[in-house]
């Protein structure tokens, strides 16, 4: 709570928040790039197939305040808009989603605040992704401030859908037809199957690579 007090009264204009914003999207992007470049050169694998970074705009967060029926103040933003800066990162497996997930929470300058997993728990939709909630010490010449940034850990099937929802959603501003409704989670369904099918695949051929260099060595 203490650093939350801080935010409150230190920042005084809309760009020095977004200044902050910006500099912890920047700490958590390199963070993650290093986690991915050390994963490549001890696993000789690549965890992540693409990070999706983004600050929201201010249109979109003074909806999600009036939504939530605040009034439009920095303040409000700083204390109840969570995602103004958002890290989306899609990798290939589900198994990724939790490696990458626990290598996160190991970092020790950065704070968890909360997670929400919504593969083990997916929304009504049929939404599934792995949500972080962090904070990241940005290091002022006079100050630290411990900034807000969502991390959003998803595989590619996931994004393709959730991505696919979101437009479809927008064009019935909430209210779509019952059967498309259905049909978006129907669909979530076969998304599943597929990554399941593809994690099966990659460790069978994973346990044949193996294999093979086995009977190579002997
Ligand atoms: P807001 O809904 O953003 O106020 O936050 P919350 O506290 O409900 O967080 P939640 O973790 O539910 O969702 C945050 C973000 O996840 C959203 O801004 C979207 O990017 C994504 N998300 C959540 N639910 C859905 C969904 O049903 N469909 C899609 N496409 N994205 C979703
Ligand atoms: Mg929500």
């Amino acid at each position: 709570m203490g650093d939350t007090q801080l935010i409150q009264e230190d920042i005084d204009s809309w760009e020095t928040m977004m200044f902050l914003y910006n500099s912890a999207i920047k700490e958590v992007g390199t963070k993650l790039d290093i986690l991915n470049d050390e994963f490549v050169h001890i696993h000789k694998y690549n965890p992540i197939e693409y990070i999706k970074k983004r600050i929201k705009t201010p249109e979109s967060i003074v909806k999600k305040l009036k939504r939530d029926g605040y009034d439009s103040t920095i303040e409000n933003m700083v204390n109840y808009i969570n995602d103004i800066a958002g890290i989306r990162i899609v990798c290939s497996f589900t198994s990724d989603i939790y490696r990458l997930a626990a290598m996160i929470g190991n970092q020790n300058d950065l704070t968890v605040v909360s997670i929400k997993d919504y593969i083990k728990n997916p929304k009504a939709s049929g939404y599934k992704s792995y949500h972080m909630q962090v904070t990241v010490p940005i290091f002022l010449s006079d100050r630290v401030v411990d900034t807000k940034v969502e991390i959003q850990i998803r595989t590619i099937a996931m994004d393709f859908w959730a991505s696919l929802e979101h437009k479809i959603y927008y064009k019935f501003e909430g209210n779509a037809p019952e059967y498309i409704s259905r049909d978006l989670r129907a669909c979530a369904e076969i998304v599943s199957d597929l990554d399941a099918k593809m994690l099966q695949l990659n460790e069978a051929i994973l346990e044949e690579k193996e294999k093979q260099e086995r009977e190579k060595k002997q």
